[in-house]
């Protein structure tokens, strides 16, 4: 045998951990490759970082760049200017970024300048909203990356839209669904149902989760009180457990609103906590894209709000319902799921436990030429 095949997998962003978390796991079972981990230290407390680690068994960081929070352009530069260094002294034969986090381009971007493969996990899914930071990430990471894991068809359309080769596009499926299967036994054992109330004699109430964090949503005063408003309203029909992310938090201290106390406030959660109450939740609210595809995976109707999505997939095939923010909507939409008229899904081709599998597969195949799989 060789020497192993030197990969660094890098995370960012508390999105990032349930995709990498199947990876390393799978590339730890080959000893034909080593496998590295390099935290860019863009999230960094311990409920959006630590505590992923921890219940996922990710292994500590080899690295951590530890960049924190600041400005678009600060961030990324400050990745890139970091990471240069790790990726000279370690000299992978493969960069892996996933998602599409501010890490995940600058990354990827430093490793092409100095002649290293880049594998993108997640590729080619669009929203066509360029005023998303993530659609920005998105497009530039696939113009530059060297092979193309998608989870979806569409995907594969828009890169070769976009004139990338056919032979680097692999459809994997979904890593982030490879994690909801394998933790979802370990997540049911999870207090946190007893802990919120929701569990009486074993047996759980109706209740919604919530999560808002995008730009769009909770940067504009208007928008967040708007957004609260309709929510509060929601609240009326069921209990609303809303785990708040810092950004939003942030900004709704600064708005000086007051929830009312019939909306659930807590803070971030942990993974199997998270999943244990999506899992058993009657309806999701949100404008994350992964937890879009978790409830998906759980057959959990979700309501997304937002105009768009770069996964079309979980509408045409699985729960999601895009309701954007109009009150009218989004009310109406809480009614009909209660009323038992929710969206029938189905999962989606390969979104079986599998992908990471898929992905290591490829990437231990010879690579053909000097620089295209
Ligand atoms: C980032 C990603 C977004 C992803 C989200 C998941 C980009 C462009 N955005 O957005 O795609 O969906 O993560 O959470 O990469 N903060 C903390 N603790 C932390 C990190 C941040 O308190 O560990 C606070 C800081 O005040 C920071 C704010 O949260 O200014 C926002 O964090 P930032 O990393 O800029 O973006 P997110 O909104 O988290």
């Amino acid at each position: 045998m060789g020497r192993p095949l030197k990969i660094i997998n890098v995370v960012g962003a508390r999105p990032n951990l349930p995709k990498i978390a199947p990876l390393m796991r799978e590339m730890r079972r080959h000893p034909e490759i080593e496998p590295i981990l390099v935290h860019t230290g863009q999230h960094y407390d311990e409920r959006l970082s630590d505590v992923f680690f921890r219940q996922m068994g990710i292994p500590a960081p080899d690295v951590n760049l530890e960049v924190g929070s600041g400005s678009h352009a600060a961030q990324t530069a400050e990745v890139l200017k970091r990471v240069e260094p790790v990726l000279i002294e370690y000299k992978p034969d493969i960069v892996i970024v996933v998602g599409d986090v501010n890490s995940t381009i600058a990354v990827s971007l430093a490793a092409v300048k100095l002649g290293i493969r880049v594998a993108h996990v997640e590729a080619g899914l669009r929203s066509f909203d360029r005023t998303m930071p993530e659609e920005i990430n998105r497009i530039l990471t696939d113009a530059i990356a060297d092979l193309l894991f998608v989870t979806e068809e569409d995907a594969i359309t828009h890169l070769l839209t976009e004139g990338r080769p056919r032979s680097a596009i692999h459809l994997v499926g979904n890593v982030m669904i490879d994690s909801v299967r394998h933790f979802l036994p370990i997540a049911q054992k999870s207090s946190i149902g007893a802990e919120l109330g929701l569990v009486d004699s074993q047996s759980w109430r109706r209740f919604a989760v919530l999560t808002l964090h995008r730009p769009s949503n909770v940067d504009s005063v208007e928008k967040l009180t708007e957004l609260m408003s309709t929510i509060e309203a929601v609240a009326n029909e069921l209990p609303v457990i809303f785990p708040v992310h810092p950004r939003t938090k942030q900004r709704l201290a600064e708005s000086g609103a007051i929830p009312s106390p019939r909306l659930r406030l807590i803070d971030p959660l942990g993974y199997l906590d998270f999943l244990c109450l999506l899992s058993k939740a009657t309806l999701a609210l949100t404008d994350s894209g992964g937890i879009q595809e978790e409830t998906t995976a759980l057959g959990v109707p979700c309501l997304t709000l937002r105009e768009n999505t770069e996964r079309p997939i979980t509408i045409s095939q699985g729960t999601n319902l895009l309701v954007g923010t109009d009150p009218a909507q989004i009310i109406s939409a809480v009614r009909d799921i209660l009323a038992g008229n929710s969206k029938a899904g189905r999962i989606p081709p390969l979104w079986d436990g599998k992908a990471a599998e898929r992905i290591v597969e490829i990437l231990l195949r010879p690579v053909p030429s000097e620089k295209a799989w």
